[in-house]
């Protein structure tokens, strides 16, 4: 939930927390792979609203949170002020051998490049010490991406492949990049995890919240009509018994140092 966006903070906190609390729900567990232990040193790398750090928290354990949103620490900090989060890119953190673990749940597939953010996760760790990540893999939503795609270019719109937010690997390219980095890789997953978005704006308001970029520079009521027509055309396959069903699929990886 985190976000690592290149351009400006669009980042709505407050529209994140109540229309996609979600996200920090499925997080629970991958808390429980992390299996945290009383008094590890634990960084949560996209840290977002700061609902996960909280319950790392409470699980006793020394915990940092960050994000590249501004506007995501804010409302972490307000809501959590007893934790210290801070803005710092996932690429260039600030941290040398002190954690026993980075935590990360839905930011890494919004990090470029991959193997800059991963150098940067296994220097902030301690010798032995653990990353432990879920993250958009490959196919995740493509269902709906590929609809916004074709949508754009029947609007007469040029869509460019730089335009693409976010990085999808396979588990063979990323469990290459973890080691190619130091990382002994002890666990990968791909799996699918579909995903209820509540009501019947529930696709419009994911697309307003994730996957806004698709539709940058596009005149608002154009863009619009695209979502409209992306909804038309996706009702057949991913609304069901009044919710939209989005097509996640996750990779889940664990690596030591
Ligand atoms: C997320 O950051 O939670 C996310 C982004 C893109 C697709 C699906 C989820």
């Amino acid at each position: 939930m985190e976000k690592f966006q290149n351009t400006k903070d669009n980042w709505d906190a407050n529209l994140y927390d109540i229309k996609h609390s979600f996200v920090s729900k499925y997080g629970n567990n991958l808390v429980e792979l992390l299996a945290p232990k009383q008094g590890e040193k634990i960084l949560d790398l996209g840290c977002g609203t700061g609902d996960l750090a909280n319950t790392l928290y409470e699980c006793g354990v020394e915990i940092v949170g960050v994000d590249k949103s501004e506007n995501m620490v804010k409302q972490a900090v307000s809501k959590y002020p007893y934790i210290p989060f801070m803005v710092q890119d996932a690429t260039n953190l600030e941290y040398h051998s002190e954690f026993d673990a980075v935590f990360s749940n839905a930011t890494l597939h919004w990090v470029q490049p991959p193997i800059q953010a991963l150098h940067s996760i296994y220097q902030s760790l301690k010798q032995g010490g653990r990353v432990v990540a879920e993250f958009g893999g490959k196919g995740n939503v493509q269902t709906i991406t590929d609809e916004i795609i074709q949508q754009i270019k029947e609007a007469g719109l040029e869509f460019k492949k730089e335009q693409f937010p976010w990085f999808y690997p396979s588990i063979a390219e990323y469990s290459n990049l973890m080691e190619e980095v130091g990382f002994r890789v002890t666990f990968v997953q791909h799996f699918d995890r579909p995903t209820q978005l509540d009501g019947d704006n529930g696709l419009k308001n994911w697309i307003n919240m994730f996957g806004s970029h698709l539709l940058d520079g596009i005149p608002e009521h154009t863009a619009n009509e695209i979502v409209t027509n992306v909804e038309k055309n996706l009702k057949g396959t991913l609304y069901k018994g009044g919710n939209w069903i989005a097509d996640y699929k996750r990779i889940r990886v664990i690596g030591v140092k």
